[in-house]
């Protein structure tokens, strides 16, 4: 079976972690976020994968490649303009080759059973079957209305607050009939949700939902990205596992002193050097190449590549992209900062600083 993801949004809110890296190469767990996407579409037996890229491409093909260490093969699409995503998969239909396909948003982590939501489209004999998921909030996403025969009645894309009906809203995952293209125009800003969608419910075509409660989180926001990674460690999906019982895993090369206080779940990347009397508490993960000085304190944060937290700093629920470096010690608490910034020594910054990329402060 052929899936399209769509990988071309610009990210705005996820800045500045955005800034340099496309939201589908965000490191979760230490692993770019689609290399998880594209492992789980391939475990349910999709061996063909369109990317559809409007946005930062590079990054993403020099990564994936062709697919063949994930087991799947990879054809990219690139937008020279963004086309939305309706224009985003129309723009792909030549490598559809005419059958039934997966389609989702690029920046969802769900463990959606997409062979049963397969299932459930050919028995059906739907045109169009959509994820829905319950959460608390409609107001950012699209909310969907069914039957009590789960045949979808209503889409309406980010409700205001009066207009909430359900908490049920749809998960960014499609099962699609080819023919659903035709309704889009070639080359054009299309939208799914706003011009594909509503239209087909009104010709009466059968758009059905295949409802689900499991892990779902989309990365739409620096608060999400983080609690992500925080809900992997606490084994929320299972798509992440610790192989011991630790909870504590430490990759090729690292080194954790033996006074230091780890109480997990933390995940440590490779070459990594945890120093004397160093505290983690809470979820904590620190990627390759990372060094935590001597008695630095690290708490339920997110620390990507070659990142310096030198002696006695204080980082608590933040995130800090790679190459930073931050003084010693310095405090940094619910703060999002982008790659290659350096926190001079004894540095207090402000709780809740976002710091765009190649900034020095202090
Ligand atoms: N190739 C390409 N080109 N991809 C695009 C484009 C484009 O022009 N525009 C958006 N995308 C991708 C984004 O990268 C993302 O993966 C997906 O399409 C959805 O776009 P978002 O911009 O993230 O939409 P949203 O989060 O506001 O809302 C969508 O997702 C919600 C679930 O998270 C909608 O589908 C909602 O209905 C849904 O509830
Ligand atoms: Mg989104």
């Amino acid at each position: 079976m052929n899936a399209v993801i769509l990988v071309g949004g610009l990210g705005t809110r996820l800045r500045p972690l955005s800034i340099n890296t496309p939201k589908s190469m965000m490191p979760v767990v230490n692993i770019p976020f689609i290399e998880y996407v594209i492992r789980r579409l391939s475990r349910h037996n999709i061996k063909h994968i369109v990317m559809a890229i409007s946005h930062l491409a590079q990054p993403i093909k020099n990564y994936i490649g062709d697919g063949r260490r994930f087991g799947v093969s990879i054809t990219y699409t690139v937008e020279d303009t963004a086309l939305g995503t309706a224009g985003a998969v129309k723009n792909a239909e030549q490598y559809l080759d005419g059958e039934t396909f997966v389609a989702l948003n690029g920046d969802i982590f769900t463990d959606l059973d997409i062979s049963a939501m397969v299932a459930l489209h050919k028995r059906r004999k739907a045109k169009i079957t959509i994820a829905l998921i319950p959460v608390e909030d409609p107001t950012f996403y699209g909310l969907v209305e069914t039957d009590d025969k789960g045949r979808i009645t209503r889409f309406l894309e980010k409700p205001s607050r009066e207009q909430i009906t359900t908490n049920m809203i749809n998960a960014g995952t499609y099962i699609m009939e080819t023919d659903v293209l035709n309704s889009i125009p070639a080359q054009t800003m299309f939208s799914f949700e706003k011009e594909v969608f509503p239209p087909l419910l009104q010709k009466g075509e059968p758009i059905y939902a295949f409802p689900s409660s499991c892990y779902w989180m989309d990365i739409g926001t620096p608060q999400k990205y983080h609690q992500l990674n925080r809900d992997l460690l606490n084994g929320e999906s299972n798509q992440f596992n610790f192989t011991a019982n630790t909870r504590i895993s430490s990759g090729k090369n690292s080194n954790t002193h033996r006074t230091a206080e780890i109480t997990g779940p933390a995940v440590i990347g490779d070459n990594c050097t945890i120093g004397q009397k160093a505290v983690f508490n809470g979820a904590v993960v620190i990627g390759s190449g990372s060094t935590i000085g001597d008695g630095a304190i690290v708490e339920d944060s997110v620390i990507w590549q070659n990142v310096e937290i030198e002696k006695g700093a204080i980082i608590k629920r933040s995130i800090i992209a790679d190459n930073c470096l931050i003084g010693s010690k310095s405090t940094i608490v619910d703060a999002v900062i982008s790659d290659n910034v350096t926190i001079t020594a004894d540095y207090n910054l402000k709780a809740g600083s976002k710091i765009w990329p190649d900034k020095t402060i202090g």
